[in-house]
């Protein structure tokens, strides 16, 4: 290892192929050539006929690629791969958290898709219908969500660790009819039982008129007549093929929910064609599969990289994917190398915090297996500590694996920035995600929109588009336009921050909003804040992120209660129960601190900044910059006063 000049260490050179100036050839031509490169490029998958125009942007930043292009997702997914040596390859090796195995062929799952996609026509559903997926992680997810796209119909998938008000809120916004579950799911050796939330959200929900439940756990449920019928029962497999839907380029294919700084969570809309061709690309680009590879995306398919990694580029690649349903540290922190160990996983791809807590249990668990057979490693969702990429690096890669730290988010459809193993690796520098991907302009804005100078922090922005970018907010454009175009004209605004250093590389510093990132499942402070409000007795809440070791992120709460309300002994007991039913595990406070009063502007606006700096005993130095509409004078009143109403509980 050598010492770079701001002290991070980079791999020397004669490891990796580092042809650098291919990629810079590339990305050249993909700036400057851009409607004949991806001309070129949407060709890595089918289109029943191409466009008229690679890109459209008259109605900028309502971006169409490959306007007028038609194709069908769930056809490039599955039917072409049966017409050459794929058919009988594996597409998926499930492995069950309890061990079971059961492995896919492309054939395997082009009949299992029909066979759902027959159902869900016999439900009366058709092309622009919403329905929902609230699934574990079984093949049978990637067979609702294919089957969904096949006909036409635009799927949005929830994660399966939300609680019932979550998953209602998400029905109500996209308008599904239907909604596809399973009995329960199994987690960490327990069952989690997705069934009865559904119930509950459907109580809260009511326009869903079919539930399709899948029996993965057998443990009993409730059914209602009429409304809930179980999977085998209704899917047919006396195999009559469905004739894919033809959809247009710009055909919305999923919506996804995630979280922003205000209001509820964001229907991120994403189409069908240039999302293909993005996600497709950047994978082959990013990570380089081969042919005979075995692909292992350790993400959950509720989230963005779930959606994009493990079902629908390594499908269009035709690539084996590993899908592991459970935890990885069930039954103990030896499992994702036993994984790699048996089936021999050449990528594997997962999370900082992922690689952070398996990291705790020591070198003996990774050590006892034989990994050799990784090639490329990656990471996503949260800036990586050098500490967590060196171990990846050292002790699960042997020195032999790049590690390949790709940005991105739910709104970019698939990597931005990233190394790319395909295109040629630069030197890489532990921490950062080094450069974009073809076609993608990044630049670090300043408060006032001017690029910043090199190793100076601002605001990640993009330039122009690409093929993957969203196509809006779902039932509300004009917050698609204000949240990620509006603050700097030209640029699409991401939300975090960066820095660029003296050779160029990005590094991505975290979030400069409201949004968490807990163990790298993005959650915004206002949907916990509103969760909390809603509890009984509780008047004022404020959340936000303290700094965690493994997490990234533990959500810290602080609560003011209603008048003739007092603290019972339970009460935080009390209270994270109501916010797990409600939201779900992972969005339950760490601590809960009961106050008499928050900081608030005069304006009435809760500052939690200011309250997270006077809980980490930060005095900060310029505190102008913690509330965005506060003075500092109201600031340091705010403080003064927080501090006094609250002196005996601090
Ligand atoms: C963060 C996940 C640093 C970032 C794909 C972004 C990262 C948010 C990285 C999106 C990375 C993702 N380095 N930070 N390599 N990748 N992030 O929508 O804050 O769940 O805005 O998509 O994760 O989270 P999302």
């Amino acid at each position: 290892m050598e010492q770079s000049d701001n002290g991070n260490s980079i791999i020397s050179s004669g490891v990796f192929n580092h042809n650098v100036g291919k990629y810079l050839s590339v990305q050249e031509n993909s700036l400057q050539n851009r409607d004949a490169f991806w001309s070129e490029h949407a060709r890595i998958i089918d289109w029943y006929s191409t466009w008229t125009k690679v890109l459209d942007d008259s109605k900028k930043p309502f971006y169409k690629w490959f306007k007028d292009g038609k194709l069908n997702v769930s056809y490039n997914c599955v039917d072409r791969h049966l017409k050459n040596n794929r058919r009988n390859k594996a597409a998926f090796i499930w492995i069950g958290e309890n061990g079971e195995e059961k492995i896919v062929t492309y054939q395997g799952l082009y009949r299992r898709v029909n066979a759902f996609a027959r159902t869900l026509l016999d439900s009366g559903l058709g092309k622009g219908d919403c329905i929902t997926i609230y699934m574990p992680m079984i093949i049978e997810t990637v067979v609702a969500m294919l089957a969904a796209a096949r006909i036409g119909v635009v799927f949005t998938l929830v994660f399966s660790g939300f609680g019932s008000d979550a998953l209602a809120e998400r029905i109500r916004d996209s308008n599904s009819k239907l909604l596809i579950t399973a009995d329960g799911g199994f987690r960490n050796g327990k069952i989690v039982d997705l069934k009865k939330i559904a119930d509950e959200a459907l109580d809260k929900a009511s326009d869903i008129e079919t539930v399709i439940v899948y029996k993965r756990t057998g443990h009993d449920i409730d059914m209602k007549e009429g409304r809930d019928f179980w999977w085998d029962k209704i899917v047919k497999d006396d195999f009559l093929p469905v004739p894919p839907e033809v959809m247009d380029s710009s055909d919305p294919l999923y919506i996804l929910y995630t979280s922003g700084t205000t209001g509820k969570p964001k229907g991120i809309v994403h189409g069908s064609g240039g999302y293909s061709v993005w996600v497709a690309n950047t994978l082959k680009w990013a990570f380089d599969p081969g042919e005979d590879d075995r692909w292992w995306c350790a993400a959950d398919i509720g989230w963005v990289t779930g959606h994009s990694y493990i079902v629908f580029a390594p499908l269009l690649l035709g690539l084996t994917s590993i899908l592991y349903e459970g935890s990885i540290l069930y039954p103990d922190p030896s499992r994702m190398w036993q994984i790699v160990e048996r089936y021999g996983v050449n990528q594997l791809y997962t999370s900082p915090t992922a690689i952070r807590s398996l990291m705790r249990h020591g070198n003996h668990y990774p050590d006892a297996c034989d990994l050799s057979s990784l090639k490329v490693l990656g990471t996503v969702g949260e800036p990586i500590n050098p500490a967590a990429w060196e171990w990846f690096y050292k002790v699960i890669g042997k020195g032999r694996c790049p590690v390949i730290d790709t940005y991105w988010q739910t709104e970019t459809g698939g990597f931005i920035i990233s190394p790319s193993v395909n295109l040629g690796l630069p030197n890489l520098k532990p921490g950062s995600a080094t450069f974009p991907m073809p076609s993608v302009e990044p630049y670090v804005l300043s408060e006032e929109g001017s690029p910043t100078r090199n190793g100076e922090k601002g605001f990640l922005c993009v330039k122009g588009t690409w093929p993957g970018m969203m196509l809006t907010i779902n039932n509300d454009p004009s917050r698609y336009m204000d949240v990620y175009f509006s603050r700097f004209p030209g640029y699409y605004y991401s939300g975090d921050y960066a820095i660029q250093d003296e050779e160029g590389y990005f590094w991505l510093l975290g979030r400069a909003d409201e949004v968490l990132k807990v163990s790298g499942h993005r959650l915004g402070t206002i949907e916990i804040e509103d969760a909390l409000v809603s509890v009984d007795g509780i008047a004022e809440a404020a959340v936000f992120g303290k700094p965690d070791a493994v997490k990234g992120d533990a959500i810290v709460a602080f609560v003011v209660l209603r008048e003739g309300h007092h603290r019972t002994p339970d009460f935080v007991t009390q209270t994270k129960k109501i916010i797990r039913e409600s939201l779900g595990p992972i969005t339950v406070p760490d601590e809960i601190h009961v106050v008499n009063n928050l900081p608030k502007t005069r304006s009435g606006k809760i500052m939690r900044r200011v309250l997270k700096a006077i809980y980490l005993n930060q005095v900060p130095g310029d505190i102008s910059t913690l509330e965005s509409g506060a003075t500092v004078e109201e600031i340091k009143e705010a403080m003064d006063l927080f501090r006094k109403q609250n002196k005996d509980l601090l």
